[in-house]
């Protein structure tokens, strides 16, 4: 493991973390517990819940939903309280007492996971989200946390679409999931941001239903309404402001001009040619 900078389109860097030849986030801690060597062989428990995610697609809100749905009561901790990447964290100690349940994060792709998830099965959800609006949000991500990068919009969208940046490409990570739900065991069910915007009350009652939780409806509406954008953007947290930052669908509009628009549907095009999976840009 190494910190690294890596250059934007006018050379201006942000720091991050090389492993194995892959990027990841300096997260507090990450360096000296060595935590990403560890993770492959973390301890799974098969009644743990995975919520796997590329960043900026909406981990924090459905980890909070389904913490909630999960312990079947609301409760007053703090909006992000216990959320902690797994690539974050030393693995092994800080979820080693964690009661089951777990509820696991992460943002590495499924063949990076501890190895016993092939084996003890926990359920995954995955949790997608556009690469438009995944890429301004990723952009504001990194300019108000310790990435020390001051460098603009414009030089931002072309390496962080190609996959220059933390977890490489988002095209890849979503493609080798699709390739991974058709041959797994291990039971996947895919959220998608956009579908939660639309309906999150029906979204997390396919939540409910696949993690085998009996929950009413009155409780599920709920859950939805404490974990309103509105409501986690209060939070006391000092990382409130960044991790919930708007919570639309189509920001991307305020942000990408024309040329980067059609740039990205270009490429889009190109690296989704044999993967059927369309996605929602606009919920109008
Ligand atoms: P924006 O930056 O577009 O606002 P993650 O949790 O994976 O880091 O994703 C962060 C994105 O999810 C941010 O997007 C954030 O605002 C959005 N988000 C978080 N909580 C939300 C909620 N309750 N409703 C809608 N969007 C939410």
């Amino acid at each position: 493991m190494e910190l690294i900078r890596v250059a934007d389109d006018a050379g201006d860097e942000l720091t991050l973390v090389n492993y194995n030849g892959r990027k990841y986030p300096n997260l507090p801690g990450c360096m000296e517990t060595k935590v990403l060597e560890r993770l492959p062989s973390a301890e799974i428990r098969s009644d743990d819940i995975l919520v796997c995610s590329f960043p900026k697609s909406g981990t924090h809100w459905v980890w909070e939903m389904v913490r909630l749905l999960v312990a079947g009561q609301l409760d007053r901790a703090e909006f992000g309280n216990g959320f902690n990447l797994m690539e974050n964290c030393n693995v092994g100690d800080y979820y080693k007492d964690f009661p089951s349940p777990r509820i696991l994060n992460t943002h590495v792709g499924f063949n990076e996971l501890p190895e016993q998830v092939k084996v003890k099965k926990p359920k995954i959800l995955y949790v997608t989200r556009n690469p438009k609006d995944v890429t301004v949000s990723y952009y504001n991500h990194v300019k108000k946390l310790a990435y020390n990068y001051t460098g603009e919009w414009k030089n931002f969208v072309r390496p962080s679409l190609e996959g220059k940046f933390e977890y490489g490409s988002w095209f890849d990570y979503v493609k080798d999931w699709e390739e991974v739900k058709k041959t797994t065991d291990v039971p996947i069910l895919t959220i998608n941001y956009e579908d939660m915007q639309e309906n999150v009350f029906r979204e997390m009652k396919k939540v409910a239903a696949f993690l085998g939780i009996n929950r009413s409806d009155e409780f599920v509406k709920e859950v939805c309404d404490h974990c309103s954008f509105a409501s986690m953007q209060k939070s006391r947290s000092p990382f409130a402001k960044v991790m919930y930052r708007k919570g639309e669908v189509g920001d991307w509009k305020n942000w990408f001009t024309v040329a980067q628009n059609e740039w990205c549907d270009h490429l889009f095009k190109e690296k989704m040619k044999d993967c059927p999976l369309e996605f929602r840009y606009s919920l109008k």
